[in-house]
């Protein structure tokens, strides 16, 4: 946050309305970095400056923000790159305060990603056993046969460890390759990739298209929106049910 004025930043503290904390300040129960203010319109930096009425603390409750972001090819889900590449970070003009993706998807890989400063919330959606299910749409080399569907129904070892059953359902077909859609709940890395190159078909495109409810259609590639109240409240009762 950047410097406000001190009467501004104690009202959207919650603690008085912004008239009664210029009395506050005038008054001289208001202090920045341990030194009393008492003129109205000083500045100061809620993130960095030490503010106290009356002695005690202010202490800012950060809102909590849900952005659903359709991302690009070429960005990166990391908060930084060692390599330069643009990260996701970079699309979210216009949001305030810091966010941060829920799990990831590769630099390659485009569709729907979840970010978030409730860090509680994250953990939910990332984690295996709430089975919250993820739904992409893969372009592979040549089709799959049914021995290969199954295989990737059954589940596979990956890094000696089986991958929970997945769906797949075939899309279409193109001259040399074909698409599918896959759902799994799990978010190991390069899962879905991996798990086609099991099978012996290289993934050319993945996109992600759901997660749980949430649809892919409407955002188009770059674009993000905020989830609504009822949105977040669904995603949360979905990990209650462990569904
Ligand atoms: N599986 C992958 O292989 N890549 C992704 O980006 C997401 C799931």
């Amino acid at each position: 946050m950047a410097e406000e004025r001190l009467q501004k930043i104690i009202s959207s503290a919650g603690i008085t309305s912004r008239r009664k904390a210029e009395e506050l300040i005038v008054q001289g129960r208001v202090t920045v970095n341990g030194k009393v203010i008492r003129e109205l319109g000083t500045k100061a930096d809620p993130d960095k400056d030490h503010i106290k009425v009356d002695g005690k603390l202010l202490r800012f409750k950060e809102q909590k923000t849900y952005i659903l972001l359709n991302k690009p090819v070429k960005y990166v889900t990391t908060l930084s790159d060692p390599e330069g590449r643009p990260t996701v970070i970079e699309l979210l003009r216009g949001v305030k305060g810091r966010v941060y993706p829920v799990g990831r998807l590769d630099y390659d890989t485009s569709g729907l990603l979840l970010l978030t400063n409730d860090g509680g919330f994250a953990n939910m959606i990332m984690h295996p056993k709430f089975e919250i299910q993820k739904t992409y749409e893969a372009k592979i080399e040549g089709e799959l046969n049914d021995k290969e569907i199954e295989k990737l129904q059954k589940g596979m070892k990956l890094e000696g460890r089986m991958t929970a059953p997945a769906r797949i359902k075939k899309l279409r077909r193109t001259d040399k390759n074909s698409w599918l859609e896959i759902t799994i709940h799990e978010g190991r890395k390069r899962q879905v990739r991996r798990m086609f190159e099991r099978t012996g078909h290289s993934v050319l495109k993945l996109i992600r298209t759901k997660i749980a409810f949430l649809d892919i259609k409407g955002l188009n590639t770059g674009e993000y929106r905020f989830l609504i109240k009822a949105e977040v409240d669904r995603l949360t009762r979905l990990t209650e049910e462990g569904r």
